[in-house]
């Protein structure tokens, strides 16, 4: 049965207890018309000590159990690449919205599956890639799509840290999906998939740590009129910033331009700097947009479309193709 989300809070459940879901559920707190209801962790300790610090109604010590509670309408999905396949589905063929965190899944085939699931079964599905919501991103996107500035013909982006070479890190478990590109690689690919659209051509090259997965990528996105040099690295500290030179105009994300910030543009020799106040860590904005989605009746979002997904893991399935990187 179709449940009804018009007149009450949106009960929200976590599964994966790491890192990123702490800042989740920061966020989650801030919105009146949402709770977070029930928290799911391989560790009952884990699981009981988050739900107290974020006042969960309800934690469990194995994800299929949480996936039965028929009382939690959306969940977000915090475990590691390898996991965002099977966890989406356990929810979705549940009836529970699910909003999952980058990358979608490890590959087109897995992306399309989860598509498939969600369309039926008619539940909300969205990739949780929150930049797409952040005010100074639909900013930056508002200018380029009205050409306020003319036409895009460059863009430099890209995001990298150094980080000490751990695999009992996810970020460098190739089992887990760890390396460069599916982590923060696809960040600099979203700027210009969101804002120059498909590529016609891709050039990559990488590099790799001794495990096989990849300890920075280059990338060259070519189209008819413009060009993206995009690079994501765990090996030394990028500018993590989004360049866009436009005709008349070089606008800036600031660093870290995936996440809120500030923007700068530079025309004729003067730089405006734009500050969007944020009072957040940043996760609230695609809550927001996900629980209005929940609400109206909506099964796909019509910003962080079905297609857009799809685009994005065709694109990094076609630079691993060029690097050679296997999963
Ligand atoms: N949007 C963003 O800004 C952002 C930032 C960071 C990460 N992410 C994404 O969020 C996901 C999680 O990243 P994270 O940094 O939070 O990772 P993390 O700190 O390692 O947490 C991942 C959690 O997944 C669960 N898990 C399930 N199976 C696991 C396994 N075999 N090995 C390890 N953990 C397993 C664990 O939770 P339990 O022990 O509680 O079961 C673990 O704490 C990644 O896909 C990443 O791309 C997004």
């Amino acid at each position: 049965m179709t449940k009804d989300h018009k007149n009450r809070r949106i009960k929200w459940g976590i599964i994966g207890l790491g890192n990123i879901a702490h800042k989740f559920a920061t966020d989650l707190l801030t919105i009146e018309d949402a709770e977070l209801y029930a928290v799911a962790s391989r560790s009952a300790k884990k699981a009981s000590e988050f739900a107290n610090q974020y006042e969960a109604k309800k934690y469990y010590n194995n994800y299929s159990e949480f996936a039965k509670d028929s009382g939690i309408d959306a969940v977000y999905i915090a475990t590691p690449h390898a996991m965002h396949k099977e966890n989406t589905l356990m929810c979705l063929k549940n009836g529970i919205a699910v909003l999952c965190e980058k990358p979608f899944a490890m590959n087109r085939e897995e992306v399309n599956e989860m598509i498939t699931i969600a369309k039926q079964n008619n539940v909300l599905l969205m990739e949780a890639l929150w930049t797409y919501f952040l005010p100074h991103y639909q900013y930056i996107l508002n200018l380029l799509k009205n050409e306020i500035y003319g036409k895009v013909t460059t863009l430099n982006a890209n995001f990298g840290f150094f980080r000490e070479y751990d695999t009992s890190s996810r970020l460098f478990n190739k089992s887990l999906g760890g390396g460069s590109l599916l982590d923060i690689g696809i960040y600099p690919i979203f700027a210009a998939l969101s804002t120059l659209g498909l590529p016609k051509h891709i050039e990559a090259d990488a590099t790799y740590f001794e495990n096989g997965t990849d300890a920075s990528c280059d990338m060259i996105f070519t189209s008819n009129n413009s060009t993206a040099h995009l690079r994501s690295s765990l090996l030394e500290d990028l500018s993590t910033e989004a360049i866009f030179q436009c005709d008349s105009a070089t606008l800036k994300i600031n660093t870290q331009f995936h996440a809120p910030t500030t923007v700068s543009i530079i025309q004729n020799g003067k730089e405006e700097n734009i500050d969007f106040n944020y009072n957040t860590i940043g996760y609230n904005f695609e809550v927001i947009h996900f629980n209005k989605l929940l609400r109206d009746g909506h099964t796909e979002s019509d910003i962080m479309t079905f297609k857009f997904s799809q685009n994005l893991i065709n694109t990094l399935d076609t630079v691993r193709e060029i690097i050679n990187l296997k999963y």
